[in-house]
């Protein structure tokens, strides 16, 4: 299986990063301190997962030199509005401990603050919050860009506009119950790399997940975690994988990926591909919003 991507802009990006969304207050720094132990090279955070400053001082007591580690964040919601980044992005770079980011993505495709009505022209066409995350990689604060939750619509509007940088990545949710095919095969035509999260159904799928009977067979025939047959599906679709743990065994555990033999991945993307998807996460209605974020 691939150990990286090579982007547009020629950077190398790990295959298999340790997700850190839900990633509990005073757990997170031994996850990641264990992940970069076990050889993880990618972290995936973001502002508003609230523990940038936790995963900050681990990667810094970790020994293992900045520049080695692919560090992803992502701008809030409440940030979109060009004079608002730059602002939200010293603050992750702040509280990370890095004076750049290997990665920054647009979290949702939503420009809303607080208690505000959503900033509907900024949310339509977002080219101004991409403008100015142009002008962040051109100042050095950050290497590359991407979005995150974005459907082939969106993603399409916002590439018509006169780009400097098209977005590398789309962070989507993807798993066994949601797999996304189209998507997927949408983004390999474009140059648009996918990132996995919630790769294992998040934490209340999970064990449904590991579970799945093709899932188990497969684990049993190879010797693999159903967990590792899991992330290892996902690579070899293509993918970034965020797969999240605060179990040192279990973080060790996600890192050993390896392919499938070509009749075992096809029983298992047929599985997942011919059950009906399962809803995904969707704050639409959370946010108050009056359009669904996905259509
Ligand atoms: P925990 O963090 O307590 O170890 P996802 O990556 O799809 O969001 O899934 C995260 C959930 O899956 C968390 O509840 C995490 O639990 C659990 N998990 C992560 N890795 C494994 C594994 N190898 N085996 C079983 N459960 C796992």
């Amino acid at each position: 299986l691939p150990s990286h991507y090579v982007l547009p802009s020629g950077d190398k990006i790990p295959s298999v990063a340790l997700g850190v969304w839900r990633s509990e207050k005073n757990k997170v720094g031994e996850a990641v301190k264990t992940a970069l132990k076990a050889g993880y090279r990618h972290i995936d955070g973001a502002w508003i997962y609230r523990n940038e400053e936790e995963v900050g001082q681990a990667l810094k007591d970790s020994g293992v030199p900045r520049e080695e580690v692919w560090i992803t964040s992502k701008l809030w919601n409440t940030f979109h509005d060009p004079e608002d980044i730059e602002p939200a992005l010293d603050e992750s770079l702040a509280k990370l401990g890095v004076d750049y980011l290997d990665m920054y993505l647009i979290h949702w495709p939503v420009a809303k603050k607080d208690g505000q009505p959503y900033d509907k022209e900024l949310t339509e066409n977002p080219y101004p919050t991409w403008q100015k995350l142009e002008e962040m990689v051109a100042k050095g604060k950050v290497r590359n860009i991407g979005v995150s939750n974005f459907n082939i619509r969106r993603l399409q509007n916002l590439t018509a506009n006169p780009l400097k940088i098209k977005p590398a990545v789309n962070q989507v949710e993807i798993s066994f119950w949601v797999p996304q095919p189209e998507l997927l095969a949408w983004s390999k035509e474009n140059s648009v790399l996918l990132e996995a999260y919630s790769p294992l159904g998040s934490d209340s799928k999970v064990k449904d997940t590991l579970a799945v009977p093709e899932v188990v067979e497969i684990a049993k025939e190879l010797g693999m975690t159903p967990a590792q047959v899991v992330i290892s599906w996902h690579v070899q679709r293509g993918t970034v994988v965020l797969p999240k743990s605060v179990t040192p065994s279990r973080v060790v555990e996600n890192l050993q990926v390896r392919a499938l033999p070509s009749e075992l991945f096809d029983k298992l993307e047929k599985a997942a591909t011919s059950h009906k998807p399962y809803p995904r996460l969707n704050p639409s209605k959370s946010w108050g919003l009056d359009f669904d974020i996905f259509e």
